[in-house]
């Protein structure tokens, strides 16, 4: 490229192209590959999937090995920054390794129904707690000179008819629920790019939806990166143009050549395709390809395994799995100590030795290395400890050769004399996995069955679950004494597990999701999956607990429920209002103490929540403000200070398009889950300065008048 400044260098670089070189600068070269112009000095670079490891493919299906970390609906449920940051950076140094340039995550969609067949993919059901996950993801991948993708830019919840079903969404719900994520990332750390998402919203395919990528993505929040499609989701290249996406993957024929047709036709300017091409030489830039980085692809090929980072990157993996297990359940604090005194133990189902370590679909990693639970287990416990097998199930592979009756009924015998029953329940792939989604939150039926007749033994069983979202457990729940919630927890999920229930380490992990009791209780019942191609986003803000909450709904377990083996107390909560340069109450800064009062070290996730009763529009009860992850010693205390942002007091007002902030007392809870709160209490805040909130009454004429108010496209 050019020299001067890199600004300069660029735009000189684009006086310099023809028509035909910008076109096909803006469509990929192949799958994963940017197109290269070796007459302007220009290289391809190599954007790979992501996001919870490197998939850098080398012919179709077939990708270097990498670190499989847990999937990120596990990393969202250790709510800890830090550690998320430390695993990016992780992933971010094997991107860099392997050549990629751009990291195709993280995906941050929000979870609207337990149903999407690609929840696991995805944080939270909370934008604040999928928004501050992915600022740390973000800054730990770009930390190691690699892009990432902030994905699927937006309203992507769902993955029947993904490509063209349109969510039909209004305009608060779609700022305060399905865009909050994107824009805490997109301002506080600066993703290199965004990826559209498949679906329309509001009828116009995302590809192509002008408000979102440039009313909104760039002239609101600044984002100063390249707007990349989803692979094929852009119908109409020239209209995809003009609303403001950059880069079109993956290659395409058409693409390249609908544009210099626009321009042939004299529709469109050639320097109208100048922003774009611009972006796509800034991010080339920044991606800094060098011809050792070429060198270091090769070399990986063989080399990735058996790396000292590998090994350290295993370590990590399995850290982060043991913070994002979520201990569910634990009668009579059956774990740990059931399991570390047993003499015998009966492990049971697949799970336990072929390990389902994260999701199928275009995430899917070749890990470095697998290790199951069964074998981490074994080591875990003494020698004369007999640790008994049983496959009891089917994996649901149709090339296995197993009859299930007949693994059933050796199951059951097997645990016979077990002091304690582990059973490795689960999803299996076809059931869970981007693409489609699941048709109901049941376990297969011969997992349930197995599971109650191994209750019905009348020894004490413990259920550790495979699955990157909630499952319905109603059938079995009540007859098992414990439930550690596993995740899809990648390579080294299996001696996580095997420390957590023999006690070596203390269970973390806080659910992201909330688990209901039924599918017919969850919000997006009624109108999932939509009619004719359109899903209506009736409930609006109210997703997840928020729903629960204002219905006063029992769930099965709450959003940021977990258990620990010791316990947290809560005290002596203070509060502090902070004004801003014009004497107006922006933040609130909330401190109170966390004791250890167990006997051994944990880990309490600490969760601020706000409560607006008596704004003029409809608000779930409470919302999480704020979070903290605590490191505990028996007996040791803490004190903690949150800050609640200015934002989490306000809803937006469409009629200004403006956040507003509505005088009165709100409520600050703070606890261990969204149903377990410890300390209250309220404060009185001002109305914002932005003048009287219209009412129905005064809005009446404009509505007449068939002014669209609610439905932005
Ligand atoms: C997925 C994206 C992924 C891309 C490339 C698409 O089908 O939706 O998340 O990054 O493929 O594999």
């Amino acid at each position: 490229m050019t020299t001067g400044t890199p600004r300069e260098s660029v735009d000189a670089t684009v006086a310099s192209m023809t028509l035909e070189e910008k076109a096909r600068l803006l469509t990929g070269m192949d799958a994963w590959q940017t197109v290269a112009v070796p007459r302007l000095g220009i290289p391809s670079i190599w954007l790979s999937d992501g996001p919870h490891g490197v998939r850098r493919e080398t012919a179709p299906l077939v990708s270097l090995p990498a670190t499989s970390f847990p999937t990120e609906s596990a990393l969202g449920a250790t709510w800890d920054r830090d550690l998320i940051r430390r695993v990016a950076s992780a992933i971010g140094h094997e991107a860099r390794e392997q050549g990629v340039h751009v990291l195709l995550g993280p995906g941050i969609n929000m979870k609207r129904t337990p149903l999407c067949g690609r929840n696991f993919e995805y944080l939270s059901e909370d934008p604040l707690h999928a928004g501050e996950m992915a600022v740390a993801y973000v800054e730990g991948v770009q930390s190691q000179g690699v892009g990432t993708s902030v994905k699927h830019f937006a309203v992507n919840n769902q993955e029947d008819e993904r490509h063209w079903i349109s969510a039909v969404v209004d305009e608060r719900t779609l700022r305060e629920t399905y865009l909050a994520a994107f824009e805490r990332v997109v301002t506080r750390a600066r993703p290199w790019t965004v990826m559209c998402s498949y679906n329309r919203i509001n009828g116009v395919h995302a590809s192509q939806h002008h408000w979102l990528l440039t009313q909104v993505l760039r002239d609101e929040w600044g984002f100063d990166g390249l707007v990349v499609s989803d692979w094929a989701a852009v119908h109409d290249r020239v209209a995809a143009l003009r609303a403001g996406l950059d880069l079109e993957m993956p290659t395409c024929v058409a693409g390249p050549q609908s544009l210099i047709d626009a321009v042939a036709a004299g529709v469109m300017a050639s320097s109208d395709l100048d922003a774009s091409t611009a972006r796509v030489l800034t991010l080339v830039d920044r991606a800094g390809v060098g011809p050792a980085q070429r060198d270091t692809v090769d070399r990986s090929v063989d080399a990735a395994a058996s790396t000292p980072a590998a090994d350290a990157h295993h370590a990590l993996a399995q850290e982060a799995a043991t913070r994002a297990m979520v201990l569910l359940r634990n009668e009579g604090s059956l774990l740990p100590a059931a399991v570390r005194d047993a003499r015998i133990v009966t492990v049971v189902g697949g799970f336990a030795t072929t390990p389902r370590i994260q999701g199928g679909g275009s995430a899917e990693v070749a890990p470095t290395k697998v290790q199951d639970a069964l074998t981490a287990l074994r080591e875990a416990l003494p020698e004369d400890v007999e640790v008994r097998f049983a496959l009891g199930f089917p994996s649901g592979d149709p090339v296995e050769d197993v009859d299930a009756s007949t693994a059933h009924t050796e199951a059951v015998r097997a645990a016979a004399q077990a002091d304690v029953i582990v059973v490795f329940a689960g999803l299996p792939d076809r059931i869970e996995s981007e693409g489609y989604d699941r048709r109901d939150l049941r376990l297969p039926d011969e997992q349930e069955r197995l599971i109650l007749d191994l209750a019905a033994l009348g020894r004490p069983v413990v259920v550790v679950v495979t699955a990157g979202s909630a499952i319905d457990m109603a059938a079995w729940h009540d007859s098992v004494d414990a439930i550690l919630w596993g995740w899809l927890a990648g390579q080294a999920g299996g001696p996580a597990t095997a420390d957590l229930l023999t006690g070596r380490a203390c269970p973390s992990g806080r659910l992201t999701e909330t688990f209901p009791l039924r599918l017919a209780d969850t919000p997006a019942f009624a109108t999932y999956p939509g009619d004719r191609g359109e899903v209506r986003y009736g409930e609006g803000t109210l997703i997840g607990y928020r729903w629960y909450d204002h219905h006063g709904m029992q769930v099965r377990y709450p959003f940021g429920h977990g258990l620990s083996y010791t316990e947290f107390t809560y005290g002596d909560l203070e509060v502090v209002e902070r004004r801003g340069d014009g004497g107006d109450i922006v933040d609130v800064d909330v401190t109170f103490s966390v004791t250890n009062t167990g006997r051994v070290p944990g880990i309490e996730v600490a969760q601020v929540y706000v409560e607006d009763r008596h704004s003029p529009v409809v608000r779930g009860p409470r919302s999480l403000a704020a979070f903290s992850s605590v490191a505990l010693a028996p007996g040791e205390s803490a004190r903690v200070t949150l800050r609640i942002e200015d934002r989490s007091w306000r809803w937006y007002d469409v009629v200004t398009q403006a956040w507003r902030r509505s005088a009165g007392m709100f409520g600050i809870a703070v606890g261990s889950s969204s149903r377990d709160i410890r300390l209250h209490t309220s404060v009185d805040l001002p109305a914002d300065a932005l003048g009287p909130v219209l009412t129905g009454e005064d809005l009446a004429p404009v509505v007449r008048a068939g002014q669209r108010l609610t439905m932005p496209r």
